[in-house]
């Protein structure tokens, strides 16, 4: 079962306006319950169809649902649809192409413009999401990764199709997501503030790790999630962001700029070079504090019964070395992971390192910390603190932001 769409407010002299796009393929017929779903929130939705499309729904399906006429050919139609494919392109507050088959994306990756979608989708500057369908086959091949790959990077939405029975008899990725899924995501990209458009945010995330000998390594349970959360919600926002990462096993926010890291040392190295360039950093990483004095260059083996001491030296501190260099326009955010004294330690991390922020948690409340999706966390500035309920940590990273503006205000 999917959720319930969550209520968008509507000033019906901002009405959002959705372009859907729909590509031929067998899931054509899902695209209007999903322009249905658009609508029960109020927003207006404008149909481009593909020749292909039209084989599986017709456009006066659409144009009956929507209440407008439906695009399709640029050569078929009156010379307004000239012009018309252009307005549309300039109307949408979002570009949602569903279902987007193979040859679309393929098409949107190379900047083929050929017919009346791949005209509007390359027209547009809002922003454009996809919800492929098709077959396993087609969806696993290198061909059609490359291109999610591309269009991605281009900060494209990309809905992952799910894993089920395809209508070809096949069972495999390359399912259409359930339409209220994708109606979600839509209304989560209409949703977005732009509010940090024009400022350049470091992000730092996950843990490091300090090897021992080829094959051990010191690190911790810090699993990213915080971080990653910072640094999507922040490229939703419109800043240009730098995701500095170690070793994590999560998808990477899209349209951000990833920069690996594995130890501290590197994490500071990178953190250096592109600093004096930002407007805003926020560092979520737990560098570890330790590394060992020499890395074995073999295998440690057993001490035959005997206890075995490793010398550990001290790392650099990252953030308290950026601090040290921080300009007055420049906003600094840091996290205390605390397990006692949470706001006392973490007050003490602020000044020592020159933040404007500290986002305090309790890592052992259930809830909150290390792996899970949820996080509970006192915001503390040099002039006060709020303490935040149980949030999920978007919604953590959305309210971390907001404190960010409001700070540089
Ligand atoms: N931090 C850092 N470099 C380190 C250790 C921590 O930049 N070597 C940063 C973290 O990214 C975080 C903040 O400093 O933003 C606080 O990290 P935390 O591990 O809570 O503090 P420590 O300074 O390591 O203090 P302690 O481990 O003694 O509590």
């Amino acid at each position: 079962m999917s959720a319930p769409l969550k209520a968008m407010s509507v000033n019906p002299q901002s009405k959002k306006c959705v372009v859907l796009g729909v590509t031929g393929g067998i899931a054509a017929y899902k695209a209007c319950e999903i322009l249905r779903l658009l609508q029960k929130q109020g927003i207006d939705v404008f149909v481009v169809m593909t020749k292909n499309a039209c084989q599986f729904v017709t456009p006066l399906t659409f144009e009956t649902l929507s209440g407008h006429p439906v695009a399709v050919d640029t050569f078929a139609r009156p010379a307004t649809w000239e012009v018309e494919h252009i307005a549309l392109a300039k109307r949408a507050d979002l570009f949602l192409i569903a279902p987007a088959t193979a040859n679309i994306i393929g098409k949107m990756a190379c900047g083929i413009a050929d017919d009346m979608l791949s005209t509007t989708v390359m027209a547009t500057r809002a922003p454009v999401m996809i919800a492929p369908a098709m077959n396993t086959g087609m969806w696993e091949n290198p061909a059609t990764q490359q291109n999610i790959a591309t269009l991605v990077s281009r900060g494209v939405h990309v809905v992952t199709p799910a894993t089920g029975h395809l209508a070809c008899g096949d069972s495999g990725a390359g399912k259409l997501e359930d339409v209220a899924v994708i109606a979600q995501r839509a209304l989560d990209v209409l949703r977005a503030k732009r509010d940090m458009e024009g400022l350049r945010v470091m992000v730092t995330a996950g843990p490091t790790r300090e090897a021992l000998d080829p094959v051990r390594y010191i690190s911790n349970r810090s699993s990213g999630k915080m971080g990653y959360a910072i640094a999507r919600a922040a490229q939703r926002r419109g800043a240009q962001v730098t995701l500095l990462t170690g070793p994590v096993s999560i998808e990477p926010p899209q349209g951000v700029q990833i920069v690996p890291f594995m130890t501290t040392q590197e994490l500071l190295d990178r953190a250096l070079a592109c600093a004096q360039e930002q407007d805003v950093i926020i560092q979520s990483a737990a560098p570890a504090d330790y590394r060992a004095r020499e890395i074995a260059p073999q295998k440690i083996k057993k001490q035959g019964g005997e206890d075995m001491t490793i010398e550990l030296v001290e790392n650099p501190d990252v953030a308290a070395t950026l601090g040290r260099a921080k300009r007055g326009d420049q906003t600094f955010v840091g996290f205390a992971a605390e397990t006692n004294d949470v706001l006392a330690h973490a007050r003490g991390k602020l000044i020592k390192k020159n933040l404007d922020m500290i986002v305090a948690n309790d890592v052992t409340t259930p809830g909150a910390g290390f792996d899970v999706n949820t996080n509970i966390v006192t915001l503390i500035t040099r002039d006060g603190s709020e303490a935040l309920p149980l949030l999920s940590k978007d919604e953590v990273a959305v309210r971390i932001l907001d404190a960010v503006l409001a700070l540089r205000a």
